[in-house]
């Protein structure tokens, strides 16, 4: 089949290991299932993999991805859940299994025309969803989600900030708070996506950096070192800091001093759970809300995709159509 891979691992150059080719199909183990890919959502989890964090060169050529949606074995439109793990074994959410992985961690991912997968992280598709749409959910949706309504589990009309407004995970964060009666505030590097950060519902979109009008309950931040001060100084006492990543590096001063003073609370979040995948999937049915889709590209030319992200040059997600 056609495939996408990590062929090897080069951390300076993540594009120059892409693979485009053909892959071995898979070959389902019990109780897993083959899903034949109509869509897959880039996520920077995927340059990741390219530069070696979270995949190691002896496993390559793995295929890349971790989203997908498609038709499983009955040509029953499904949503792929890309955790690989045992919910039993973190006490009821396979997010703490101390053993799962993502899918293209440890079994080859969703740039591909097939995938498999355990049929447990089957979920059906609705018909309000496209395949293009569906697709976006699973990573940085369900991370948005969780972080939002879980993590933080404010009461809706509290001031947020989310840091860096033009990302997958920050795209959905905006757009979910906005939804849900939040006031937003975001930053931006880039004056266009501040503008489109206005337009997806936030109240106010100003400069990375820039001092806010207010202090804010809960600060959601994607980026890491060139936002951690900001993100520290935006709370008020006892606010929250919700961090899932590190894209501009994870070594910023942890200012002890300011957390314990503020009585500031730092919350790690990762993914979701499959049950709140399915809860993400009929707020957005029902809602309208919809991913915010940068650019569709058919999986041959997904280098370009890359490419955008590497360089940030995009807003939202981008998505390959098998
Ligand atoms: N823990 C988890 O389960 C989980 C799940 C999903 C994602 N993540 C992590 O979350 C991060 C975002 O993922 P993504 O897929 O949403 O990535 P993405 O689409 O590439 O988004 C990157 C965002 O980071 C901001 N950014 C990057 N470098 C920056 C810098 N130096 N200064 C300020 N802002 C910067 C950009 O904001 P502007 O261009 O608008 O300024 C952009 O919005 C990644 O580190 C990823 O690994 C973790």
């Amino acid at each position: 089949m056609f495939a996408i891979t990590a062929a090897r691992i080069d951390k300076d150059n993540p594009l120059d290991a892409l693979g485009v080719g053909e892959h071995p199909d898979p070959v389902p183990p019990d109780g897993w299932t083959t899903v034949t890919v109509k869509a897959a959502a880039l996520n920077h989890h995927d340059l990741f993999s390219l530069r070696g964090v979270g995949l190691s060169a002896d496993k390559c050529p793995m295929v890349l991805g971790c989203d997908a949606a498609g038709l499983d074995e009955d040509g029953n439109p499904v949503i792929v859940h890309a955790v690989i793990g045992d919910a039993d074994a973190g006490g009821g959410d396979e997010t703490r299994d101390p053993r799962r992985s993502l899918l293209s961690e440890v079994h080859d991912g969703t740039f591909a025309e097939k995938v498999a997968v355990p049929r447990r992280n089957l979920i059906p598709k609705p018909d309000e969803l496209s395949f293009e749409e569906a697709a976006c959910l699973p990573t940085a949706w369900l991370t948005a989600y969780r972080m939002l309504f879980d993590k933080a589990g404010l009461e809706p009309g509290a001031p947020i900030l989310v840091q860096g407004a033009g990302g997958g995970v920050t795209s959905a964060l905006i757009r979910l708070a906005a939804t849900s009666g939040y006031r937003v505030y975001a930053t931006s590097r880039s004056e266009t996506k501040r503008a489109k950060a206005l337009e997806l519902g936030a109240h106010e979109a100003l400069e990375s950096g820039a001092r806010l009008p207010e202090k804010v309950d809960a600060v959601f931040d994607t980026v890491g070192a060139a936002t951690w001060k900001h993100s520290l100084r935006a709370l008020r006492p006892g606010g929250k800091i919700v961090t899932c990543g590190a894209t501009s590096g994870d070594a910023p001063s942890a200012e002890l001093t300011r957390v314990f003073f503020l009585q500031l609370q730092v919350i790690g979040s990762t993914m979701g759970s499959r049950d709140q995948l399915r809860r993400l999937v009929e707020f957005c049915a029902r809602t309208g809300v919809r991913p915010e889709i940068d650019r569709v590209l058919p999986l041959a030319r997904a280098a370009e995709g890359f490419r955008a992200m590497d360089q940030g040059d995009l807003f939202g997600k981008v998505v390959f159509t098998a």
